[in-house]
């Protein structure tokens, strides 16, 4: 069985666009969904019938792994039906538009839609055009909300409740759609959030976070800090998250050069040292190790790197059976 949520919990979203449409209630509702996806997940068999009947259709435009393998593992775990398209090997290459693909999966019987994109607010326009539910799988700059969520779960089954807790993302900020989510999500739950790397790749966020310390653009109650004082930022942190130098998307000259962005904002022993002696090191993956991390601190045994990955599956099986619309109380466990 799937413990039925705690009263007065309701799931009202029709779709996983991004994390900043989600109130506190609903995070914690999929966290504690997610925390009884676990419990499925540690059976022999973890597999229930909750999606049997229901086709999720998987469409990245974008590579992935960890996203793309786990939604199907999520999916497959609750029963449905998966369809995978790889936009490289479908009609899209002949020029098919997004709407015409969306509507082409639809009429093949697509209940759900789970999909990454390069152009930022594509799965916007998705979810125009589909009658179900669309779950974003990162969209180009913008978001990558089942990240988010799965990175708070992570941060949780750790620290329990993040409320208070500095938490800082080191790196590439402006180019991060994982950054972008993160901040609605971890402000949301009260975190004390700290965005750290250098001027040129935090554009626009130090207006973000005066327009916030104003209470002009505060959707949570957490704090948002914005540096590129790294000593600053680093000293007490109880979790560090580096992120992926995404050279795919940068402009020629934000940055002088490799060795020195490593050198100077690189997550090493040495710079972790000024962290909590227990502070988490977090990386959303894929990892640039020996740029944006040190190969010797991804593997520190307080580095939950693989427990993101892991917890990615049961976090996505949350959101695909909270959108599916079941009832837990009459599902029984298989
Ligand atoms: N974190 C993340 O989105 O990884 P993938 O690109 O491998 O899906």
């Amino acid at each position: 069985m799937i413990a039925a949520p705690a009263p007065g919990a309701t799931w009202q979203h029709r779709h996983v666009l991004d994390v900043d449409v989600f109130s506190a209630a609903d995070i914690d509702l999929v966290m504690r969904t997610a925390d009884e996806m676990k419990e499925i997940l540690a059976r022999p068999i973890p597999k229930v019938p909750a999606l049997r009947g229901t086709s999720v259709t998987i469409i990245f435009w974008e590579a992935s792994t960890r996203t793309r393998v786990s939604f199907e593992v999520a999916a497959k775990n609750l029963s449905a039906d998966v369809v995978n398209i790889a936009a490289g090997t479908s009609s899209v290459v002949k020029g098919e538009s997004l709407v015409d693909t969306i509507r082409t999966v639809e009429a093949l019987g697509a209940d759900m839609i789970v999909m990454r994109h390069s152009v930022s607010g594509a799965p916007y326009l998705a979810a125009e055009v589909f009658g179900g539910p669309v779950l974003n799988g990162g969209d180009g700059w913008h978001g990558h909300p089942t990240q988010a969520l799965l990175d708070l779960y992570t941060m949780r089954a750790r620290l329990g409740d993040v409320a208070g807790r500095k938490v800082v993302i080191l790196g590439d900020i402006l180019h991060s759609r994982v950054a972008r989510s993160n901040i609605w999500t971890l402000t949301a739950m009260g975190a004390d959030l700290w965005l750290c790397g250098p001027t040129t790749l935090l554009r626009g966020f130090d207006a973000w976070a005066t327009r916030w310390a104003d209470g002009r653009a505060a959707p949570g109650h957490g704090r948002f800090t914005v540096t590129s004082d790294i000593d600053a930022a680093l000293r007490d942190a109880e979790v560090v998250m580096a992120l992926r130098l995404q050279r795919e998307r940068m402009d020629a000259g934000l940055l002088p050069s490799l060795r020195e962005y490593s050198a100077r904002f690189g997550l090493t022993r040495e710079r972790l040292a000024a962290a909590r002696p227990d502070a988490l090191v977090m990386h959303p993956g894929p990892m640039n190790e020996g740029v944006e991390i040190a190969a010797d601190v991804a593997v520190l045994d307080r580095s939950v790197i693989l427990d993101q990955v892991a917890n990615g599956v049961a976090v996505r099986m949350a959101l695909l059976y909270l959108l599916s619309g079941g009832h837990p109380e009459g599902m029984s466990g298989g």
